[in-house]
């Protein structure tokens, strides 16, 4: 990033300063579920603080429809809790760009925060509707963005209003795309990935990618059996994708083509039907019986991936193993998450999504070197795509 400036170089006392931040966190009965997102977001907001600056922040919250204000994607819930983990008080607006906001951000005095209504309830938003990002300029002197999650979205708060404002990277922004592209340009090797999930159409530019950084490359998840498929296995009502069928094939000859280690599941546990108390069994991964699918890596694969994450130097894991949520298929899951924690030598970086997910339940985060706040934006990077709201920063 060093042709963005952060906010070291800001001089934010008594100035509006507009921070994109990506409060898109999980609600459940009215409260945050999962704060990940705003303790992220901590560092920058309070470094603006301390600087004296009157800090407007603004978000997202899921996809409401655009049409107005809709209490479930409100952001009071985020705004709540932000001023728990300050330990301060965190004024809200309860309109994005309207006289609430106005009269809210003009009330702020140094120090002070306010933080916006969901900037998706305006339709404007999603559009980078330059009229919209000019009334988003007005609510400060700079911009801020510190919103990674959101940075592959091209969007009135992550695009447009950059060019509006002198424009910095926050902490978490500056953090994100360094470790991420620091781990893509000079992997520390052995550089294993892990890739997990459903589908193989979801993962195809983030493998082709990995194919030429990684040494070895581990694949688990639903998507695996497409590649079973591909090897001529026989996978019974496992998920798969058979259109597919034939680039994974062409992935595999490219692995071997560059030396690319590609390590498929050797046995899984098969169940029944898709359910916690299905009848489960495992299996060689080549011979799945027809009426039965596979929802978890076997015992002897989870080894196998062990063995090898524990001789890397650097890891990237994107995906779960199986379906990790229920108890009779997270066994692959945890023992790869397991594997990768006790590594303790490597840099160890979760790109975003359900991995973050697994990492958190098997209680290994604080294990871990770096875990991306990004989902969708953690992976487009790694498939080598410009982020709207990276680029937008560039002076
Ligand atoms: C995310 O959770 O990936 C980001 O907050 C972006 O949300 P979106 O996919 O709705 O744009």
């Amino acid at each position: 990033m060093a042709d963005i400036p952060t906010i070291d170089s800001l001089d934010a006392r008594g100035k509006r300063v507009l921070v994109r931040v990506d409060f898109n966190v999980p609600l459940a009965d009215g409260a945050v579920a999962d704060d990940t997102r705003i303790r992220a977001a901590l560092p920058t907001i309070q470094k603006l603080v301390g600087d004296g600056a009157r800090v407007v922040l603004m978000s997202h919250l899921g996809r409401p429809s655009g049409e107005g204000y809709e209490e479930a994607y409100s952001l009071a819930p985020a705004a709540a809790r932000l001023a728990k983990l300050l330990g301060r008080d965190v004024a809200f607006a309860s309109d994005t760009v309207g006289p609430d906001a106005q009269a809210k951000v003009a009330a702020l005095g140094d120090g002070d925060v306010v933080v916006l209504e969901n900037l998706r309830f305006d339709t404007r938003e999603k559009k980078n509707d330059p009229g919209f990002s000019q009334e988003l300029a007005a609510l400060g002197d700079a911009y801020v963005n510190d919103a990674f999650g959101t940075a592959h979205r091209a969007h009135a708060s992550t695009a447009g209003v950059a060019a509006l404002l002198p424009a910095y990277a926050g902490y978490l922004m500056d953090r994100e795309v360094s470790t991420l592209t620091g781990m893509l340009d000079q992997p520390k090797r052995p550089f294993v990935a892990i890739l997990g999930g459903s589908k193989v159409s979801d993962k195809i530019k983030v493998i082709d990618a990995l194919m030429d950084k990684a040494d070895v490359l581990i694949i688990g998840g639903g998507m695996c059996f497409t590649f079973l498929l591909a090897q001529g296995a026989s996978v019974g009502a496992s998920l798969k994708e058979d259109d597919w069928v034939e680039r994974a094939a062409e992935m595999m000859a490219k692995a071997k083509e560059r030396g690319v280690r590609l390590m498929l599941p050797v046995d899984v546990v098969a169940a029944d039907r898709f359910a916690e108390d299905a009848s489960t069994v495992t299996v060689s991964a080549d011979a799945i019986p027809d009426d039965m699918m596979g929802l978890d890596i076997g015992p002897e694969t989870a080894a196998a991936y062990a063995d090898a994450i524990a001789g890397a130097a650097s890891v990237f894991w994107n995906g779960p193993m199986g379906v990790f949520e229920m108890a009779p298929f997270e066994a692959g899951t945890r023992a790869v998450a397991e594997a990768v924690a006790a590594n303790e030598a490597a840099d160890t970086i979760i790109g975003g999504g359900d991995s973050v997910a697994a990492v958190n339940k098997f209680g290994l985060a604080d294990a871990m070197t770096f875990i991306s706040t990004g989902g969708g934006a953690s992976m487009e990077l790694v498939q080598g795509e410009a982020l709207p709201g990276v680029e937008a920063l560039r002076r």
